[in-house]
């Protein structure tokens, strides 16, 4: 199908690797130029616009959607979709894409690093030696070990099970809690449990689960105080998941000895934040799926799901 004439819009630049899939096939218009795209600019792009190719900054609400008439399809490159109101997407019959799955292994990585991180201080270790501390290294403490621990999984989609997986091979017990089981679990080796006996019993929790209105400020005060002294706490998911005054309390009193965070809320977490103050966490700039292969993969899926939904063809991955 010629789809030459589709204008295909993107309020940034793309990977590479997904140029091929677009240039030439569709009209394709991205802002490459330095700062943010002028509102005035994104506004007349929208107008006639038949796809956007979301790098996942932008808000796509009524306001947006009521300025592209023409709108078809939004893609976004990333599994999650929280800046999208679905409801919105649907009575203006947009369709909707992500990339699960190519990004899986990619996020589990990092996650699985952080909790690495939270039992034995890598970060904290490399700041010690930075700041001329190496031979005051007892001031650090001890670590723990991984081995024989129970790592509670929150969330055991795709990514959460890639976690499982890494866990086992640490020599972890898994134990999750999900909407729903999971019917693989038992090759998981992972064993299904309620949310509260999740916090209970894990030394180790990993947050893996989308945002939500269920799943909004989940890890509360509430949260925090039903976990085990000294757990520790490791989120890839989004940042609105956790509150994050319980979390840096929780920080701070040593209910939690350590925490991993790939997501803050706010988010950017700014430079002069007072969770940033603490010994006891790490976080990273949401960079879970931050490797060139994984952003390729994503990026080449995000174009051929605008390609399919122009062409009236199954989209690779739709968010229904
Ligand atoms: C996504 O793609 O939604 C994740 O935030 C990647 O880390």
């Amino acid at each position: 199908m010629d789809l030459t004439k589709k204008k295909v819009i993107c309020s940034g630049s793309i990977r590479k690797a997904a140029l091929p899939y677009l240039e030439g096939k569709v009209d394709l218009k991205l802002w490459q130029q330095h700062g943010r795209i002028p509102a005035e600019t994104w506004k007349e792009w929208l107008r006639d616009a038949d796809a956007i190719y979301s790098a996942g900054n932008i808000r796509v609400n009524e306001e947006l959607l009521a300025q592209a008439p023409k709108l078809r399809v939004i893609a976004q490159a990333s599994v999650g979709y929280d800046n999208f109101d679905l409801a919105a997407c649907r009575a203006h019959n947009v369709l909707v894409g992500n990339t699960p799955g190519v990004l899986v292994n990619a996020v589990a990585d990092l996650a699985y690093g952080l909790l690495i991180d939270t039992a034995r201080g890598i970060v904290r270790g490399h700041k010690h030696v930075e700041g001329g501390l190496w031979g005051a290294r007892k001031a650090l403490g001890l670590g723990t070990d991984l081995y024989g621990k129970t790592l509670g999984i929150v969330g055991l989609g795709d990514i959460g099970q890639a976690i499982a997986r890494r866990a086992e091979v640490s020599g972890m017990q898994v134990i999750y809690h999900n909407r729903h089981r999971k019917l693989n679990d038992t090759a998981l080796h992972a064993r299904y449990v309620g949310f509260d006996e999740l916090l209970a019993t894990a030394d180790f929790i990993a947050v893996a689960v989308t945002l939500n209105p269920s799943t909004k400020g989940l890890f509360n005060r509430d949260a925090f105080a039903k976990m085990k002294d000294g757990v520790r706490f490791v989120n890839i998911s989004r940042g609105k998941v956790v509150d994050t005054d319980a979390l840096y309390d929780a920080l701070k009193s040593g209910k939690v000895a350590a925490a991993g965070l790939d997501v803050t809320d706010p988010e950017p977490l700014p430079g002069d934040h007072p969770l940033l103050a603490l010994p006891n966490l790490t976080v990273t700039p949401h960079i879970a799926s931050a490797t060139a292969e994984t952003r390729d993969a994503m990026a080449v899926v995000t174009a051929q799901n605008i390609l399919a939904a122009l062409a009236g063809e199954d989209m690779p991955s739709r968010v229904k």
